[in-house]
């Protein structure tokens, strides 16, 4: 039997239970988390996410603001942005949508982000912290899937865990949180990426296969085994027939193939993605409480 987890209810319970906190200190006069983006250009993709995420502050009864800004904008310009939000009181946390146009340097924008108010996890600082097993703030999707695991209670230990995709936003945080010695987590990692040899051999050895690779339905059937639990990070527009809009949402995951073998697995959509948007909230309400950095 297959079961599948649905990131799309998890989300909304974890969207529920912020909205019941946030009344609670509304009630009290405590401060209401005010998270912020930064959007700079006109990425199509980013558009989306960066909305979605403000829709849910929205939802839950965060305050939020959107900084948009053009593609036009310099290294130097993007960089006083980050220090307005870093002094303003006003502000808790906030995330600067990647990707970045090309003339500008990520790292130097991410490591000027003022690490109490990096609600994605992303300054050094943070990952430092994450791969220690010290209090921080854990990249949202990784946080999301997490969170997913623990909430199904899916055993994890000792689980041989193979993780697609090395990006600093998913694949690597991921492999680090499922071999910490924590719940979930106390796996055997192994990452594997565009450079792996035989990436079958692996596969198939999973118990937990977590797919971040950005190419549609390229893991099929004859590459698990039978009960594995998929998780599914990919998220591609492919075109299709039979939706009016002529496209379609696909995953990495081959999933009418592949579901029938797996134990548990994320459907796209509905699965990860709604995750993300949870679990960036729950970095927010840690910023506005200061819980990591007191
Ligand atoms: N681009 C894709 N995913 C993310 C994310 O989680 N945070 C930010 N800031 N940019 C992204």
């Amino acid at each position: 039997m297959t079961e599948i987890l649905d990131g799309k209810l998890i989300s909304q319970q974890i969207q529920e239970e912020l909205f019941l906190e946030i009344d609670r200190i509304k009630e009290q006069g405590g401060k209401i988390p005010h998270l912020a983006a930064i959007l700079v250009g006109n990425d199509g993709a980013s558009e989306t996410y960066v909305a979605a995420k403000v829709k849910a502050c929205e939802k839950v009864g965060f305050k939020s603001t959107l900084l948009r800004l053009p593609e036009t904008t310099t290294e130097q310009e993007l960089l006083a942005k980050v220090n307005k939000l870093n002094t303003n009181p006003e502000i808790d946390g906030y995330i600067v949508q990647l990707p970045l146009p090309k003339h500008i340097n990520e790292n130097k924008i991410i490591e000027a982000i003022a690490p109490q108010k990096d609600v994605d996890g992303f300054h050094p600082q943070n990952v430092g912290r994450m791969a220690l097993n010290l209090p921080t703030y854990l990249p949202a999707t990784p946080y999301g899937i997490i969170q997913l695991l623990e909430r199904y209670a899916i055993d994890t230990t000792g689980k041989h865990c193979v993780v697609i995709g090395r990006s600093h936003i998913v694949g690597s945080p991921m492999s680090i949180l499922m071999a910490r010695n924590a719940f979930p987590g106390n796996c055997t990692v192994t990452l594997c990426h565009s450079r792996t040899a035989n990436l079958k051999e692996f596969t198939q050895k999973a118990d937990i296969l977590i797919v971040a690779l950005g190419k549609p339905e390229f893991i099929t059937a004859d590459m698990v085994k039978e009960g594995v639990v998929i998780i599914d990070v990919g998220i591609t527009r492919i075109p299709s027939a039979t939706t009016k809009s002529g496209f379609k949402l696909a995953g990495d995951v081959h999933y009418d193939s592949v579901a029938p073998k797996a134990s548990f697995i994320t459907p796209v959509p509905g699965g990860v993605g709604p995750m993300t948007i949870a679990s960036l909230l729950v970095n927010t309400l840690k910023a506005s409480r200061k819980e990591i950095y007191k």
